[in-house]
């Protein structure tokens, strides 16, 4: 059964789509066959980041108008890709049991594939805490920032009330050095752990790299070697350090959640 990592954050616009789009393309090129689903119906832009112009996407599979397997895009280095969409037109409460029952297909039939990456919207709801819900591993991307922090944190909490999750994996992004991603962390930690009884594991960090904005500008194909072995170099770090974390989710018992709700 393909291992499923979603790729979360609260605040909008920290990194979500590059770290999912760079991991996807490391493990599929380094560890095994690898599907990126984007689960964004508002602003999809893994395909974009990707140069690709699919013409069915996960809303199609949604509604019914294709199977999965005629959605998913074969880009780049053999990495799958099942496109979100931009502005689909929706409803995106009604989409996202769909969408979760989607992922559990994926998981089910979706043999050839080891990996499983999936995008995920600004925000905490219902899609994106079903998301999390059904994977076996959620990342959680934050920035050394008050409001990243913020909405992280509102992210965790209403993911621990709401469908009873414990443990989350971090990435610290756009970090000035290995040792201020390290005090990011730790302060974020520090904070969940003084209101929740998360487990908070620290993956790695990704400094702000030109490369990565690069790529985000005219597309992973048109980039060159080097840019893109710097860039395959730290999601190697992250992954070893996601992949050596026993997979499941953690989730809470009823009492406990009860306690925190008053
Ligand atoms: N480590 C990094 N170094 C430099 N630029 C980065 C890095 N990570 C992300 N960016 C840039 O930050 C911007 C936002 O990134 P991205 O679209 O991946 O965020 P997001 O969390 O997916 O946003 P949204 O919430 O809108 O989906 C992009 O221009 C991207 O190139
Ligand atoms: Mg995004």
């Amino acid at each position: 059964m393909p291992m499923v990592i979603s790729v979360a954050s609260g605040k909008g616009g920290v990194g979500k789509s590059s770290l999912v789009v760079n991991l996807s393309l490391c493990l599929q090129e380094s560890y095994g066959p690898t599907l990126l689903v984007d689960s964004d119906l508002l602003m999809a832009n893994s395909h974009i980041l990707l140069n690709t112009q699919p013409k069915t996407d996960i809303v199609d599979v949604l509604e019914g108008h294709s199977e999965w397997r005629d959605a998913v895009h074969k880009v780049s280095n053999g990495l799958a890709l099942l496109p979100g969409r931009t502005a689909a037109n929706v409803l995106l409460g009604s989409e996202a049991e769909k969408m979760k029952n989607l992922i559990t297909t994926l998981k089910d039939d979706g043999q050839e594939f080891d990996y499983i990456v999936v995008d995920t919207p600004a925000g905490s709801g219902v899609g994106v805490l079903d998301m999390l819900s059904v994977s076996d591993h959620a990342v959680i991307v934050i920035l050394g920032q008050a409001t990243s922090f913020v909405d992280a944190y509102a992210l965790i909490k209403n993911a621990y009330l709401e469908r009873h999750l414990t443990r989350f994996s971090t990435v610290v992004n756009m970090a000035k050095s290995a040792e201020q991603a390290e005090i990011i962390f730790a302060k974020f930690k520090r904070v969940v752990g003084q209101f929740l009884p998360i487990e908070m594991i620290y993956n790695g960090f990704l400094p702000n790299m030109a490369d990565i904005n690069e790529a985000s500008i005219k597309g992973h194909s048109a980039h060159d070697m080097m840019a893109k072995a710097r860039i395959a170099a730290k999601m190697d770090e992250i992954l070893k350090s996601l992949l050596a974390i026993s997979s499941g989710m953690g989730t809470a018992p009823e009492t406990a959640l009860k306690m925190h709700r008053l």
